[in-house]
């Protein structure tokens, strides 16, 4: 497997130094062949290259098999105009490759209950998947702009899926629902919207070749209520692109460890992108304090859905787990009277726990 590495930012270079040392003792654990090459992204490459996604670096990435991107972004690069900001990078980077659907796994670890803002009861068993639709609907369809009307100013945004687009996420929707505990939730308006009545019907015929997979249809606003009300009840989430971006943030708040949320962005063919929910943490940036956990759980991602290495994804989960269970904690997670890793110590034993997965 090739994977082009985009350290970023920030905390960026911290945990992605820790997430390459993981891939090392993969490979040496399990005798898999990984090359890794480097790219520069966002400030970093701004600094050095004039712009925050370099030709070089899509290249790197339309040429890899996968991408793993650590965080753009820092108060050096607030001032500069759009285009020249870290995020123009990101944002490039992920139409170039066509990641149409982002994955957020939800899942609450042993241990760190308390960091949510939820009862604990209703943590137990929290194991979702969200499957958000990334290059359609509002936030793409035209007409998109504002216009005079008569006196005032009026404004448009287009809300537009074609039936294609929505087959190819419930599609991803479903296969991931299969490989789980077989129970997808699609999230619509459909009371109201007609891309959500095509949206639904589309899922309705899809269910016929999943027969293995329960389908069932909420409403969005209930599904707000419902993430909040009774977690557990998920699976595997697949919706619309403004609908999921509003889902999953309120979903990641349910483990209230920003720290410990791994994504997903994948496209048809090309490479998938694998990065931390988090951003680049100037506040605690080069103190090596960072929590790479997140980061080491985007690379347990991209082993899983990318190479379809399952084993060895399965064994870093464990052995986060395990160093969690023990009692290890970097700074974000630490509750009184647990030892405080930073972020390479924390590396360290992850690595080590992996040994007895292998
Ligand atoms: P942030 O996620 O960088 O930080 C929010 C808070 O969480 C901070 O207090 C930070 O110290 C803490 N935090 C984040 N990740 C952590 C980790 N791994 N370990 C321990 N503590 C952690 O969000 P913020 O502060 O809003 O944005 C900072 C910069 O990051 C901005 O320039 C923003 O544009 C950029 N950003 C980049 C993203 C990306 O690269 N995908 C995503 C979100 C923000
Ligand atoms: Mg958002």
């Amino acid at each position: 497997m090739r994977v082009a590495v985009l350290p970023g930012d920030g905390i960026g270079p911290e945990i992605t130094r820790e997430a390459v040392n993981l891939l090392e003792e993969i490979v040496r654990l399990f005798q898999r062949n990984i090359e890794i090459q480097y790219g520069q992204i966002g400030g970093a490459a701004i600094d050095e290259e004039g712009t925050p996604l370099p030709k070089a670096t899509l290249q790197l990435c339309r040429t890899s098999d996968a991408v793993l991107l650590g965080a753009v972004g820092g108060p050096k690069w607030d001032g500069q105009p759009g285009h020249l900001r870290p995020e123009a990078g990101l944002l490039a980077l992920r139409k170039e490759l066509g990641l149409y659907a982002n994955l957020r796994p939800i899942t609450v670890f042993a241990g760190l209950e308390g960091a949510s803002p939820l009862k604990g009861e209703l943590l137990q068993d929290v194991d979702m998947v969200i499957v958000r639709e990334l290059t359609g609907g509002l936030y793409f369809g035209t007409p998109k702009e504002r216009r005079r009307s008569g006196q005032e100013w009026e404004a448009v945004d287009t809300l537009h899926y074609t039936e294609a687009e929505i087959e190819r996420i419930l599609r991803l929707g479903f296969e991931m629902a299969r490989q789980r505990r077989r129970l997808l939730t699609s999230v619509d308006k459909a009371n109201v919207l007609e891309t959500s009545r095509l949206w639904r019907e589309t899922a309705e015929r899809l269910a016929l070749e999943y027969p293995d997979v329960t389908l069932n249809h909420l409403l969005v606003d209930n599904a707000a209520m419902q993430l909040i009300k009774c977690p557990s009840r998920f699976d595997v989430i697949v919706t619309e692109n403004m609908f999921g971006d509003i889902l999953s943030d309120e979903a990641a708040m349910i483990t209230g460890s920003i720290g410990m949320l791994p994504s997903a962005s994948l496209s048809e063919t090309g490479p998938g992108l694998y990065e931390p929910i988090h951003g680049s943490a100037p506040d605690i940036a080069g103190q090596n304090k960072a929590n790479p956990l997140a980061m080491f759980l985007s690379v347990a991602m991209m082993l899983r859905q990318t190479a379809g290495w399952a084993r060895e994804a399965d064994a870093i989960q464990s052995a986060i787990e395990s160093v969690l269970a023990e009692g290890w904690r970097t700074e974000d997670l630490g509750e009184p009277g647990t030892a405080r890793l930073t972020t390479s110590e924390m590396g360290a034993k992850v690595r080590e726990a992996l040994a007895q997965y292998a």
